[in-house]
């Protein structure tokens, strides 16, 4: 007798029966760009079908998103002027700030909204932190500087309405920082979702685009080399010591072995983000009728969901939620 392990693929119903992963819209969270002076949401050329929003396309969306079953969005701000130091991230006018009370406002805790926690969007350099001379006459990123400026941006952002603080520049020590800043100014619920495993990656080439980055150069000097496993451990390890209260993997599809590993290691809710390159690519083919876009998407946030992750951020979420 041979084994049939075919018997159990039969039918749809069989195999539904047998399925060991699914997905629910609560497992997805959006992520969404506000930008500072636009009449009308702007398509970005790179993510169609995402946009940069003005406040009522925001909260459009944002209802669009609620009603679909999600249960968390993650705003990114695009201001119209920027420094040397990312004032803008930390002024409760800020784009970022205002976008966060908007949705505060209109959702209250029906909806939670999370913030990037992240100076490169308002830095004129588009570097994630302050930049300093070293003794050898060398710019670099400077670390301890950044995280009084994530202290200050937190804070707002907590101020703001924001229910979950999401640092994503790699700098160390930056879930320590935010959480004290946090705690001192009574914000002892504002939960944080740290970038702990965050690789310089080309798939975030679109996300520059999404955000008017200024960045020329790369972001190797904080983000970690695709070649490494055990220092996505280390820094894992590191940011659940510091308080963590979710971590996360990005991007997810190139570095499932980390998110797997780390989904086994650690007690509090792993996060995998599918990043922008990962929806362009998907988006591109599909839209050139090269795959079947709506089969990849569900199949590719289902893998990420298979190898570990508890919560996804994916610019389809909303799409997914709604076929679900
Ligand atoms: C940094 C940040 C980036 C992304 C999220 N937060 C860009 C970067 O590190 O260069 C990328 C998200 C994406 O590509 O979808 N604030």
């Amino acid at each position: 007798m041979i084994r049939r392990p075919r018997r159990l693929r039969n039918y749809q119903a069989m195999r539904e029966l047998v399925a060991e992963t699914s997905l629910r819209p609560t497992d997805l969270i959006l992520p969404m760009f506000v930008a500072e002076g636009i009449t009308r949401p702007r398509e970005i050329p790179s993510m169609p079908g995402v946009y940069q929003h003005n406040f009522d396309s925001l909260k459009r969306v944002a209802y669009e998103a609620l009603d679909a079953g999600i249960r968390c969005v993650d705003l990114f701000g695009v201001p119209r002027v920027k420094d040397a130091i990312g004032s803008g991230a930390w002024d409760e006018k800020g784009i970022l700030n205002r976008g966060i009370a908007v949705l505060r406002e209109e959702f209250g805790n029906d909806l939670m909204v999370m913030a990037d926690t992240c100076l490169d969007e308002f830095t004129d350099h588009g570097h994630c932190g302050v930049l300093e001379t070293d003794n050898f006459g060398t710019s670099v990123v400077a670390n301890d500087a950044t995280l009084k400026h994530y202290q200050q941006m937190a804070v707002a952002q907590a101020q703001a309405g924001a229910h979950i603080v999401s640092p994503s520049g790699m700098m160390d020590g930056q879930v320590l920082a935010i959480r004290n800043a946090l705690d001192t100014a009574g914000f002892t619920e504002v939960a944080i979702m740290a970038y702990s495993a965050k690789y310089a990656s080309a798939f975030f080439g679109p996300f520059r685009d999404a955000v008017g980055s200024s960045l020329t150069g790369d972001r190797r000097t904080y983000q970690q080399d695709p070649a490494n496993f055990k220092e996505s451990l280390l820094e894992v390890d590191l940011d659940i010591e510091e308080g963590a209260d979710f971590v996360m993997v990005k991007p997810a599809m190139p570095y499932l072995d980390v998110l797997s590993a780390v989904a086994q290691r650690v007690t509090v809710p792993v996060a995998a983000y599918q990043v922008s390159g990962e929806y362009a690519m998907i988006e591109a083919a599909g839209r050139n009728g090269w795959i079947d876009r709506d089969a990849a998407m569900m199949e590719s946030v289902l893998g990420i969901k298979r190898a570990g992750a508890d919560q996804i951020l994916t610019y389809f979420a909303t799409d997914i939620a709604r076929k679900l």
